[in-house]
């Protein structure tokens, strides 16, 4: 065994916690950000304090994905925030026009059922339901 690679391998300078994560770039609102690969979407948003709505995604019960609130785009597709996984060079919308619509669409959906109505504007919704996050 080639002693230099020997002695890389059983250095004790560096701690497990120094063991280099790998991280992808991706970008969000036009913002670089690194990245864990294959990290959930909604989850580096949380991270990132980017708002997202979100009313049936709990980190402890994963990704149930039947509200649609977290419709964003990725790469100029809409996409749930709650089940897609990060890619490296991704490019992400959350308040594009069409992330909006589609998640101003969601809520029109789920709202009758949780008995509000279409009465409340949007932004109030999305203070309504900003307590359910993690
Ligand atoms: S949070 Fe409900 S579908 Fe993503």
């Amino acid at each position: 065994m080639n002693p230099t690679a020997a002695n890389s391998l059983s250095s004790s300078h560096h701690s497990p916690n120094d063991v280099a994560r790998p991280s992808v770039r991706l970008k969000i609102n036009g913002s670089v950000f690194e990245a864990i690969p294959e990290e959930l979407l909604l989850e580096l948003l949380n991270r990132t304090g980017t708002k997202i709505p979100q009313v049936c995604y709990h980190p402890q019960l994963g990704s149930i994905q039947t509200c649609d609130t977290c419709l964003v785009e990725a790469n100029g597709t809409l996409v749930r925030a709650c089940a897609t996984r990060i890619e490296s060079g991704m490019e992400v919308a959350t308040n594009s026009a069409g992330a909006a619509t589609a998640q101003r669409a969601a809520f029109d959906r789920i709202l009758p059922q949780l008995g509000f109505g279409r009465a409340l504007p949007f932004f109030e919704l999305h203070r309504c339901f900003a307590h359910l996050r993690p």
